[in-house]
């Protein structure tokens, strides 16, 4: 079983004064709830933890956009220092993809992916998909099926946070940073209907703001 950072379903959080948070964004958010250090920390232990088990054989990452970008982008940053600063290293390629399955605060039912490599090029390869959040799992679950069809080498995935929730269909990812409270998170990348991914620290929204940016 993976292991994570647990935020509690009581967890307060942090003031928003406290923190830098843009003008246009201070009245739509309730608290910040992960700082952008501590994401940074725990994203250079994942780095750790992915490389001593993917490090043997040619990584590919594959980016889950549009919320995996700024972890993917960090994730990456940290296992090229560690490929740059020990004795074994591998290649690292990348490829990204698009998934749409949101609309609202709501999860749909239809998962599409968009873009990306001939799926074929993944083959024989130590793919690790990255992801922001897994909330039902499923989107990586159909994800996970996509790829088994071309044969990679191995499939690893890591994801930023995991949402409790009864919604739940039972999938974990193989590395997970923080186990989250069953509530609505925007910033580091993660949005509501595009807005917020222009935030450093994940946040909780508060309901004016479901409202003000509802499509
Ligand atoms: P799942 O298919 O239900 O696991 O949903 C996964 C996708 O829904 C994630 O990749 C996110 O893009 C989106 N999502 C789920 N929960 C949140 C949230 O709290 N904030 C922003 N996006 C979310
Ligand atoms: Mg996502």
């Amino acid at each position: 079983m993976a292991s994570y950072l647990q935020i509690a379903d009581d967890e307060k959080g942090y003031e928003l004064d406290l923190f830098c948070v843009p003008r246009h964004y201070e009245n739509d958010l309730e608290r910040v709830i992960i700082p952008h250090g501590l994401i940074m920390d725990r994203t250079e232990r994942l780095a750790r933890d992915i490389m001593r088990d993917m490090g043997g054989h040619h990584i590919v990452a594959l980016c889950v956009l549009k919320g995996g970008y700024k972890f993917f982008a960090d994730l990456l940053d940290y296992i090229k220092a560690l490929n740059q600063n020990s004795d074994q290293s591998v290649p690292l390629t990348v490829d990204f993809i698009r998934v749409k399955s949101y609309c609202n605060d709501k999860s749909t039912n239809s998962v599409k992916v968009i873009g990306g490599d001939e799926l074929s090029s993944l083959s024989g390869k130590n793919v690790l998909i990255v992801e922001d959040i897994v909330e039902t799992g499923r989107t990586m679950q159909t994800l996970l099926s996509l790829l088994s069809e071309c044969k990679p080498k191995m499939v690893k995935v890591v994801s930023l946070l995991v949402k409790r929730t009864p919604r739940s269909s039972g999938y974990r990812p193989d590395y997970i940073g923080f186990e989250v409270p069953d509530a609505f998170l925007v910033g580091y990348a993660l949005d509501y209907n595009e807005y917020f991914r222009d935030l450093s620290h994940i946040c909780i929204l508060n309901d004016q703001a479901k409202e003000k940016y509802k499509v």
